[in-house]
């Protein structure tokens, strides 16, 4: 489980019955603060507010939400749908949410009570839990030794968009976990972390992380990336993925996708890591991949966790503070999608995939792939 002084999440069972604790991830970096949600309505909202976030966790409480319906008793069909359509892009939520929907049903059919259902439900999220943080000290060693490989310079220079560590999972996260493994190694020369404007995953979030593990790092405005490929300081660039569809395109942060032109461009590895719960071969082509679109407020304003965006505060006080004409329109997508052809490997906790095809993509997702 992650270590943090508050954990990312935690089921709880107080007075007035169970609860899913959130670590506030909007409040990072200022405060560490739990968020309790009493029922699915305010976990969904807690999604998509980016309280909780990033996709394997957001799976994870998927999970927790459905069992927490069941034990509340509430319609738990009605509660994974809801859940499960929190947000679009991360697949790995609605596969956590159909998981422990799938244990609750199969618990009704084999003849379980009520009470006995919900049980098996909260022992499925638990045990996806678990599988997540397992799933994440394995990527963290394959994804260390294909540096090795990839990379002839040691100590190297790394960077990374948005957040991908302990915030993001049961565990240690996806590539994060593979930057602290470098780092443990005594082989992490500078972690150069991208803003990820607009909702700063990396400034707040993955500085955070760094600062925790007392890495050496430099945060950048997304814009100066270019800049540091040319004057060679990148040896590698490691992101997460949201949703990897068959033909091996990744949708990751907004912002992912310059930054694999721009490796290419400079010859430096572009490399993808996520668990296997995030490969969809039921999403074909990267085009099929629904991109969330967000507010236009999170770009005409600027927020931080000392002035907090309020969705619901939208362009008036305690919205952020505007930095574009009142009322002005703006593009905002969560998400872009990177071609196969652009990403060097995508390390999973079943192995490493290069290059990165619709063929080895499905061989990754074989039941006869174990490892
Ligand atoms: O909008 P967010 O903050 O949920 O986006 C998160 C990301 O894009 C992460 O890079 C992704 O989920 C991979 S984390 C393992």
């Amino acid at each position: 489980m992650a270590d943090h002084g508050v954990p990312v999440v935690r089921w709880a069972d107080t007075p007035e019955g169970p609860v899913l604790a959130l670590l506030d991830q909007t409040r990072l970096p200022a405060e560490e603060t739990e968020l309790i949600c009493e029922d699915a309505q305010a976990l969904v909202a807690a999604i998509r507010a980016l309280s909780v976030r990033g996709a394997p966790l957001l799976g994870v409480a998927g999970g927790y939400g459905v069992a927490l319906g069941a034990v509340r008793g509430h319609d738990v069909a009605d509660v994974a749908d809801r859940l499960a359509s929190a947000r679009p892009t991360a697949v790995n939520l609605a596969a956590g949410v159909r998981r422990v929907e799938g244990a609750h049903r199969a618990a009704l059919d084999d003849g379980a009570g009520a009470e006995q259902a919900a049980a098996a439900a909260l022992a499925e999220a638990r045990a996806l839990h678990e599988e997540d943080a397992e799933a994440s000290e394995r990527m963290a060693q394959l994804g260390h030794e294909l540096l090795g490989d990839l990379v002839r310079r040691t100590p190297m220079r790394l960077l990374t968009h948005c957040n991908t560590g302990m915030l993001v999972s049961g565990g240690r996260g996806t590539a994060f976990a593979v930057v602290s493994q470098v780092h443990a190694a005594g082989e992490l020369q500078k972690l150069w972390v991208d803003e990820t404007r607009p909702l700063l995953q990396g400034a707040r979030l993955t500085a955070y992380e760094a600062t925790r593990e007392g890495m050496p790092f430099s945060v950048l405005a997304d814009g100066a990336a270019g800049s540091l490929f040319s004057a060679g300081e990148v040896d590698a660039v490691l992101i997460g993925a949201d949703r990897i569809a068959a033909d091996g395109s990744v949708a990751n942060k907004v912002g992912s996708y310059p930054l694999s032109v721009l490796a290419r461009h400079h010859g430096v590895p572009f490399v993808v890591v996520a668990p296997v719960t995030t490969v969809d071969l039921a999403t074909k082509r990267g085009a099929d991949i629904v991109v969330e679109q967000r507010p236009s407020e999170e770009v005409t304003h600027v927020s931080s966790p000392y002035a907090p965006y309020h969705p619901e505060a939208r362009g008036e006080r305690g919205g952020g503070i505007p930095v574009a004409p009142m009322g002005a329109d703006a593009y905002n997508p969560a998400f872009d999608v990177t071609p196969p052809e652009l990403v060097t490997a995508i390390v999973t906790e079943r192995g490493v995939i290069s290059p990165v095809t619709s063929e080895t993509v499905a061989g990754l997702c074989s039941p006869s792939r174990t490892t």
